[in-house]
Order: structure tokens, then sequence, then C-alpha cells
């Protein structure tokens, strides 16, 4: 197995095509996270073909079918789909993988200093999504580049149910031990405190519309992908952020 990065052992930027070909050398089963926003995943698949690749497993996204699902990002969802239909055309044995929230958007992703810090802070009102394992994640897609039963599928991945951010920052304070919680914010009160963190404008409305698609729960919804990858039911929160101290704890003590 390979694992190709910026920062990896094995060097792979996808700005610059002068590193895909040493990427591709010898690799016949491919699991690609495309940079969102980018139309390379098709020129990216053509050299696939001539480094001989067989099987392609393309990392994608919920929400693909609903131009509304997060407001602004049309640009990001039409090279999504364009991503998607490169691979289907390709004549590679392929699979796609949808997923949804990760759950560790909490514990290492675009949340996980608001967690340090014990408040989650959001124009999130009584929003929801079905948060979903990232593990879940790579189980379909070791899945699908290992297996014959995958091919042609696209699978639409999120955990068991309907998560509340208020019920998010109990499980975070059930399991760390350590109170955080859930404070809903208007937009323009968000905004304000992005802007004074020093984060750029478009910055500052791009987080404010991806917490707006939590208020709405437009990423609510269950999906069965887990179930039929994989053959059992996806791991709910809790048990996904379970061991998350580790991940929180240490720059929070550092500051006590
Ligand atoms: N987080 C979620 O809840 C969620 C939900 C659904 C779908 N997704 C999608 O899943 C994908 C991964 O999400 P994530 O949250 O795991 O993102 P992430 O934490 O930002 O990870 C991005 C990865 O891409 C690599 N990378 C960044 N720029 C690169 C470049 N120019 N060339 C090569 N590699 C590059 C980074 O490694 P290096 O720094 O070493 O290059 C890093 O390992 C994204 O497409 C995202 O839209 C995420």
């Amino acid at each position: 197995m390979r694992a190709a990065s910026r920062t990896g052992e094995h060097p792979f930027d996808w700005t610059d095509p002068g590193t895909w070909d040493a990427a591709l050398d010898g690799v016949h089963a491919l699991y690609l996270v495309q940079l969102n926003g980018s139309r390379l995943v098709r020129p990216f698949v053509d050299n696939a073909l001539r480094h001989g690749v067989r099987r392609i497993v393309l990392a994608s996204g919920r929400g693909l079918d609903d131009p509304d699902y997060i407001r602004g990002n049309g640009d990001i969802r039409n090279a999504a789909l364009d991503s998607e239909a490169a691979v289907r055309d390709s004549g590679l044995e392929w699979t796609i993988s949808r997923p949804g929230w990760f759950a560790q958007t909490f514990t290492e992703g675009i949340y996980a200093d608001a967690v340090r810090a014990g408040e989650l802070r959001l124009p999130a009102g009584d929003g929801a999504a079905s948060f979903l394992d990232a593990d879940d994640v790579a189980a379909v897609v070791v899945a699908a580049l290992t297996g014959d039963d995958h091919v042609g599928r696209t699978y639409e991945l999120s955990g068991p149910r309907a998560v509340t951010l208020t019920e998010v920052a109990a499980t975070l304070s059930e399991i760390t031990g350590r109170a955080i919680r859930y404070v809903p914010l208007s937009r323009p009160e968000y905004v304000a405190e992005l802007v004074r963190q020093g984060v750029s404008g478009k910055d500052v409305e791009a987080f404010a519309n991806v917490a707006e698609s939590l208020r709405l729960r437009k990423d609510a919804h269950v999906s069965d992908g887990v179930q039929r990858a994989l053959g059992r039911a996806p791991r709910t929160f809790a048990a996904a952020i379970q061991g998350v101290e580790a991940v929180i704890d240490p720059p929070v003590r550092q500051g006590r």
C-alpha cells in the first residue's frame, strides 16, 4: 500500500502534475480524494489508465444531487459531479463513496478547536446531522479496493441516526469528563466572531454556509451505504469518538 500526499512518504500534489506519474507507478487499485473545486480528476484518471490502474475508488460527498445542500457551494459541487462522471466513464472498475459529515469533525476537523475551548459556538439552531465514523468510511474504501462486490456502486454513507449539536456536546462532555457546551449563535454573531479571529471574508461566508446546512438539517437523513457495503450497521456518534480524550486533552492541559 502507498499513501501519497504533499507531506507523506510518497510526495504527491494535485496542483503539480509532475508528481502524478511517480504516485501511480506500479499501482493497480487506487483511492482518490479529490482537491475540492478542482477539475483534476479527469486528467488524473487518463494518466491512471496509461499506468495500468484497473480499479478506482473515488471519495465524493453526500448532497451532490441537491443544488441547495450548502449555499454558495456550486463550483465545488459541479467539480465533484464532473469527477464522478470521469470515474464512471473511465472504463475502470469504479466505486464512489459519498460520505456525509464525519464525527471526527469535532475531534480532528474544523470544530476541534472549539471543542478544546469547551464551547461549540455555531449559527446552527437546533440543527443535526447523521454524523459518520471516518473509520466506517475507511472500511468501505478498503472493501471496495480489495473485494469484487462493489464495482459500479455508489455508496451514500451516514451514521445510524441524526444527532443534534446539543447531543454532540453532551456526548463529548460525557466521554471527556469535561464541560463542553453548544452555544447557538445568530449568523451575524458568528460572522463577527470569525472576523475578530482574522478569518478572511470568503472563508467567513463559506464557514457560515456550512453551519447553515447543519441548521437546515441538510445532512440529517440516514443512508444505507455502510450496511450495503459492509453488511453491518454504521457506528454511532458516541462509538466514533471513544478515545477522543487523547486527541483533545493535550492542548487544553498546556493552557491550564
Ligand atoms: N470532513 C467531513 O466531514 C467530510 C464529509 C464528507 C466529505 N468530505 C470530503 O472528504 C475529503 C477529505 O476531507 P477531510 O476533512 O479528511 O480533509 P482534510 O483533513 O483537509 O484532509 C485533506 C488531505 O488531503 C491532502 N491534501 C491537501 N491538499 C493536497 C494537494 N494539493 N495534493 C495532495 N494532497 C493534498 C492532505 O495531506 P497533505 O497536507 O500531506 O497534502 C490531507 O491528508 C474532502 O474532499 C472532503 O470534502 C469530508
